[in-house]
């Protein structure tokens, strides 16, 4: 069997993708099967290192365990991390299809996306709540993806940012066609509406897909 398809490049769709932070830790490879078997178009992994954000969530040996039970997965790995450039191996080791990585520590990525892409990958930008889009300026053109944090990272359950939204048209005036907005934080059924009309295409949730007992029907509510 060969790699999962990459959805950013070969599904033209509007795509949800599962965060697994909201999982049940304990039986994590069944909750990465039930969100995929629910409709999930990807699996997003929350990494954070203590530094970049307080907390500290997973790491490669989660990542990998996913990838073994779910291998039809594609994982988008989230860097909330320091120092992206460190983990870019033992991702892609650990079967992550895509990097993101903060604009924050790497406004100027090109070698970084080179070796993500070197690794199979393809890789994507984030920009903090706080973080203008002009800072995007250089990053885009080299990038698959921008995500739009709408929370603060560090943890799943947090409020959605909805003044995030405002950098959406100045993002895709910069975006040619093909390369994907997404957001991630707080995005709900009753949130999502707001995202699919400001153009994203990419809608991550933890709390409102794990934290219900159907997942099939929290994907489609947010999907819309
Ligand atoms: C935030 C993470 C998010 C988080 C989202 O630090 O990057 O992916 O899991 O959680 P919810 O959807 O519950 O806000
Ligand atoms: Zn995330």
């Amino acid at each position: 069997m060969g790699a999962p398809l990459n959805p950013y490049l070969s599904d033209r769709r509007l795509l949800v993708e599962p965060s697994i932070l909201s999982a049940d830790f304990t039986r994590l490879g069944e909750e990465c099967r039930a969100a995929m078997a629910a409709g999930g178009d990807a699996l997003h992994v929350d990494v954070m290192d203590g530094h970049f954000v307080p907390n500290i969530s997973l790491g490669p040996v989660i990542c990998e365990a996913a990838h073994r039970a779910a291998p039809d997965a594609f994982l988008d790995v989230h860097l909330m991390c320091t120092d992206p450039g460190r983990w870019v191996d033992p991702y892609a080791d650990a079967g992550a299809g895509h990097i993101q990585f903060h604009v924050e520590v790497m406004p100027r990525p090109a070698a970084l996306v080179e070796r993500i892409r070197a690794r199979g990958m393809t890789a994507g930008i984030v920009l903090n709540p706080d973080t203008s889009a002009s800072v995007c300026a250089d990053a885009i053109p080299l990038v698959d993806t921008v995500m739009l944090m709408s929370v603060h990272p560090g943890k799943s359950g947090q409020q959605f940012i909805a003044s995030v939204l405002s950098k959406a048209p100045e993002l895709l005036s910069m975006m040619r066609p093909g390369q994907r907005l997404m957001i991630d934080g707080g995005v709900s059924p009753a949130t999502a509406p707001a995202c699919r009309e400001a153009g994203i295409s990419v809608l991550i949730a933890a709390s409102a897909i794990y934290g219900t007992r159907d997942y099939a029907a929290a994907i489609t509510a947010i999907r819309g």
